[in-house]
């Protein structure tokens, strides 16, 4: 197969799921019974970075990653979510010299287009949260999901944020979803499967007591935003794609305090718990490596 660029080599293979998620489907619910229905065979296009592609998604990694840790002094009470938008936009296209990749975004046609630089994810709220006139208060949990282009390749990351003091119950919620996600990553090498990376999530949260969201998952990333693999947080060891050196790939975790049920609120984004309790998430952009994996958005080092 032709390169799609220079950089990405794109290499084809074929794998047979029987399930298959779309990472914003519009009615998940109907495409998931479908496929598990007819088990079709589905074609997966995984794209290999060469290093000079690496670097790329290094830089743009290291660009989202600073994202959140310039907006941290900002997430107090009483400000806005889209007052945090603006700031991490202006942020985003002035000294980064990065594009949006949420700006205008449409999820392939089907949604109106994302209006903000950032995702922002109050409490029950899953993901998804379009930035605009909600008042943080003391106690609050926010999640700040951030995704940038730069030299064309997409850097894609988020983290918790606690407006004030959290109470027991969140603090504990918020912690495990990143123990999880650090599980996830530490699954990450040549020849490991994303069952293993699934697995490993799954079994540290639900021994917490939590429910994974099922309906939302990591995603393969790198000049397009969301492509092969779909990496699901959850699945047995030893099962499915096999993982390669070269491949860059998100771990984003969704974790509700309460029952696993999501729905979509009508603007077509906002994704919230059924049950109304609490939900986290935590995402990093991975790199696989010869011996290992890169997390290319670390800030400061850390996860
Ligand atoms: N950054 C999200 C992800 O982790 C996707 C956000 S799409 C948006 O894949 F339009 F809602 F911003
Ligand atoms: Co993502
Ligand atoms: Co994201």
């Amino acid at each position: 197969m032709k390169p799609a660029n220079g950089l990405a080599l794109k290499t084809t293979f074929v794998a047979f799921k029987g399930r298959a998620l779309y990472h914003c489907a519009p009615s998940p619910h109907n495409f998931l019974s479908f496929r598990a229905r007819v088990e079709l065979p589905i074609l997966m296009s995984v794209t290999i970075k060469t290093p000079e592609a690496q670097d790329k998604m290094r830089a743009a990694g290291q660009a989202a990653a600073s994202v959140l840790t310039m907006i941290e002094p900002h997430v107090k009470p009483g400000v806005t979510t889209g007052e945090l938008d603006r700031i991490c936009r202006e942020f985003v296209e002035g000294p980064l010299g990065c594009v949006s990749a949420t700006v205008g975004y449409t999820a392939g046609g089907s949604r109106p287009p994302f209006t903000g630089a950032i995702c922002t994810s109050v409490n029950h709220v899953v993901c998804h949260g379009i930035p605009g006139n909600k008042v943080l208060k003391k106690g609050d949990i926010l999640n700040i999901d951030v995704t940038v282009i730069k030299d064309g390749y997409h850097g894609d990351t988020s983290k918790m944020y606690f407006v004030g003091e959290p109470t027991v119950l969140a603090r504990r919620l918020v912690e495990t979803c990143h123990q999880a996600m650090i599980q996830g990553i530490e699954q990450v090498r040549p020849g490991a499967r994303l069952g293993d990376i699934g697995h490993a999530i799954q079994q540290l949260a639900e021994a917490a007591g939590y429910a994974i969201v099922r309906e939302y998952c990591g995603h393969g990333i790198g000049l397009v935003f969301h492509e092969d693999p779909q990496v699901v947080h959850y699945g047995r060891p030893g099962t499915g794609f096999e993982l390669k050196e070269g491949m860059t790939f998100t771990i984003e975790p969704m974790l509700n305090a309460g029952r696993a049920a999501v729905k979509e609120l009508p603007d077509q984004w906002t994704v919230v718990t059924k049950d109304h309790s609490l939900s986290a998430q935590w995402e990093h952009t991975v790199l696989v490596t010869r011996d290992g994996h890169e997390v290319l958005t670390l800030r400061d080092g850390a996860l």
